[in-house]
């Protein structure tokens, strides 16, 4: 097939290339966001393939059709961002990646909460500097703490798990108990048990009417003065500026983000030597006990071998059959 890819960086093309190196498809790579503007320099493409903060909205999905494309193929699990009822009407099939390396989110999920238990980001900057103080580097022991897991899929479940192993009590909460993530000890609790209990909260559910804003003031009141809160889900699973305010006032402890509700205007990209234009991200930002990473828990050698893989694969499927091995609709999530 003719594949327009999409918000192509440097690791992508190395690895779809790699996973099409018998040639079945002709990857035509793009940097460019997928958005309205961007439609035509998906040229003769019958495909597109996109990434988390591409635009799939109707319009831009009617453009494509319009343009001759069947098939979009999305290399990432979470399909938040495309409108599933325009695309069952223009009769443009959506294909994605369920499951790459649950670990990869999962053990970046990790990396942040030891960093702001143990403030690693400013004792990092501190021995740079010669300073070698340990006054503000205070941080607690994980064992026979509370950890609340919010979502109980292939990530959470893998978090738990590593978690379980720090000697953490679990508490979980999802709409469906996940039979493995029990075996690890965790009890199920309404959310307003779980925020009220926990010394750290971890954001693994996916971005739905139900999730967006599940984090707002409400549920930050009800969270134990001090808590960490962590999000390695959707942004907009998170009331930013809720959090901000929660953050101001000392009931929030501390706060871990890869994924910012607005990232679409600033992830993936290189913007040092630009204005930081998004006043709510540049206060996350003076915040001593935040640490924001730029949606990279999906970062590993292993998740982009197994996302180009079954990118590939949704292709190749798609020209057999006629549907995305991994199709995505309205009705029916494979
Ligand atoms: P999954 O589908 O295996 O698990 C989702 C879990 O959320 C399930 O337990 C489900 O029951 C639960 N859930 C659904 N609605 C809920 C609600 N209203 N309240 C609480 N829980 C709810 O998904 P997986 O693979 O574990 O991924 C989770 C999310 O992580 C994705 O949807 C995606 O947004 C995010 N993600 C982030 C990445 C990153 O690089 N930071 C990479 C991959 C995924």
């Amino acid at each position: 097939m003719h594949v327009a890819v999409y918000s192509t960086r440097r690791y992508d093309r190395e690895f779809l290339e790699r996973a099409n190196a018998a040639g079945r498809h002709r990857l035509d790579f793009l940097e460019a966001r997928l958005e309205a503007r961007t439609v035509p320099a998906a040229g003769a493409a019958e495909a597109v393939c996109a990434f988390v903060n591409d635009r799939l909205d109707a319009e831009v999905l009617g453009l494509l059709q319009a343009r001759g494309v069947k098939l979009v193929v999305l290399r990432s699990a979470g399909f938040n961002h495309v409108d599933l009822a325009a695309a069952a009407a223009l009769g443009l099939a959506v294909g994605r990646v369920p499951a790459y390396s649950p670990h990869a989110v999962a053990e970046h999920t990790v990396a942040l909460v030891l960093a702001l238990n143990r403030k690693i980001h400013k004792a990092y900057a501190r021995v740079r500097e010669g300073n070698f103080a340990l006054d503000g580097l205070l941080g607690f022991d994980l064992v026979g703490r509370t950890l609340g897991v919010i979502g109980t899929g292939q990530i959470g479940t893998a978090f738990a798990r590593i978690m379980a192993g720090f000697g953490c009590r679990l508490l979980a909460h999802a709409p469906v108990v996940e039979p493995a993530c029990m075996a690890l000890g965790a009890r199920y609790v309404p959310l307003p048990e779980l925020l009220a209990a926990s010394d750290v909260v971890s954001l693994h559910c996916p971005l739905t009417p139900d999730t967006r804003h599940l984090i707002d003031a409400d549920a930050l009141a009800q969270m134990k003065r001090g808590a960490m809160l962590v999000n390695t889900s959707r942004g907009a699973v998170v009331d930013t500026p809720a959090v901000i305010r929660a953050l101001k006032s000392g009931q929030l402890g501390s706060l871990g983000l890869d994924v910012y509700e607005e990232e679409g205007d600033l992830f993936f990209r290189d913007l040092s030597a630009e204005v930081l234009r998004d006043d709510v991200f540049a206060r996350l930002l003076t915040f001593p006990n935040v640490v924001v990473t730029g949606h990279q828990g999906f970062f590993t050698g292993e998740a982009l071998t197994a996302i180009a893989a079954t990118t590939i694969d949704n292709l190749d499927c798609f020209v057999a059959e006629g549907r995305p091995r991994h199709a995505v609709s309205v009705e029916r999530v494979v």
